[in-house]
């Protein structure tokens, strides 16, 4: 029963079809030319600072080179119609403490931050205003000219990089923004994703992310529930019907997991993403929620009373230390 679709989710591609684009060449830190995107000149790495293979969990699988690049085909139609099949903590009337908390950042002014997945670049602009240097990362090549487009600040570098693949960045940043963007539907990736990003923090760096919420789904299929349930003629009927609307079938409760039809998305539960992201280095973590409006079903809001949903906001370090810089 979502009147918008799941935060970070997207509806797209519903046939499946996926469109081919020769111009695409992932992977590697390479030359945009074909999309207006420039290249970025990271400081070259050593050959031991480079992750390899044996540093992968046991069970870590990278990412095929091809699949990088039909999930980023996949993104790049979407870049064209965004707000239409996104929901993001960048619409109107969402409370995102992620902006605040970056604002409040101590000496953010001779800091270096970068958005991990920008997407079609909704906070650059905000970064541009406040940080000395932003690097935006995405591997939509669509993306990011869209991105370029709305964020016109000489301090921002653009690069087209997978997030699987983030060596290239390795110590680079001060803070690491990520907005719903680490959604990749394998659990291995997710942990890879994660590790990259901590590897591109400098010793005292912050992450500071925003990732879709298990728990919300939960939350709104219990209201959903105990809606239907005052309008049916018995619980099991209301039960059906609240599996119906909130389209139970679609989601692996384990694994966090929504699927519709070719596309798949990560969910994730907050006690999971404590453990993945101190897996992959960070320490000090601390949860809030970017908090999105309730909207109209059949012309009327049900739950304005109760607790909106919630993608969740996450900040952390790599030292043990947790000082907010503050
Ligand atoms: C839901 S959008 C969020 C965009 C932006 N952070 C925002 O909130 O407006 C997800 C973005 O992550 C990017 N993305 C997803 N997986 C990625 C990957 N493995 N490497 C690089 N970018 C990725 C997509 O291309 C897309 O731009």
């Amino acid at each position: 029963m979502h009147s918008a679709p799941p935060r970070g989710w997207c509806k797209r591609d519903p046939e499946g079809k996926r469109e081919v684009d020769e111009t695409s060449a992932l992977p590697g830190n390479c030359p945009l030319e074909a999309t207006g995107v420039y290249h970025i000149d990271f400081r070259p790495l050593a050959d031991k600072e480079v992750q390899n293979d044996n540093e992968l969990p046991r069970h870590g699988q990278r990412e095929s080179t091809e699949n990088v690049r039909m999930n980023a085909q996949v993104w790049d139609r979407i870049s064209e119609s965004y707000f239409e099949e996104i929901s993001t903590p960048f619409q109107a009337e969402v409370v995102n403490p992620l902006l605040d908390y970056l604002d409040g950042l101590p000496g953010r002014e001779n800091l270096t931050v970068a958005d991990l997945g920008c997407g079609i670049g909704n906070l650059l602009p905000f970064l541009a205003g406040r940080f000395k240097a932003v690097v935006a990362v995405d591997f939509s090549p669509k993306m990011l000219s869209a991105a370029q487009e709305n964020c016109a600040y000489d301090n921002v570098q653009f690069c087209r990089q997978s997030l699987t693949d983030l060596a290239v960045f390795q110590g680079q940043f001060d803070v690491a923004v990520t907005v719903n963007s680490v959604l990749a539907p394998s659990l291995d990736v997710v942990d890879q994703i994660l590790r990259g990003v901590a590897g591109t923090l400098k010793p005292a760096g912050i992450l500071a992310g925003i990732f879709p919420s298990m728990e919300s789904v939960l939350h709104e299929g219990g209201l959903i529930l105990d809606w239907e349930r005052q309008r049916s003629e018995n619980e099991q009927q209301a039960l059906r019907r609240a599996q119906r609307k909130t389209k139970t079938s679609c989601y692996d409760f384990i694994a966090g997991l929504y699927t519709e039809g070719s596309d798949c998305q990560k969910f994730y539960y907050s006690f999971e993403l404590r453990r993945r992201l101190q897996k992959a280095g960070f320490r000090g973590l601390q949860f809030g929620k970017v908090l999105y409006p309730w909207h109209k079903e059949d012309g009327e809001i049900r739950f304005s009373s109760e607790p909106r949903l919630w993608d969740w906001f996450v900040r952390a370090t790599l030292s043990s230390g947790w000082s907010d810089r503050g």
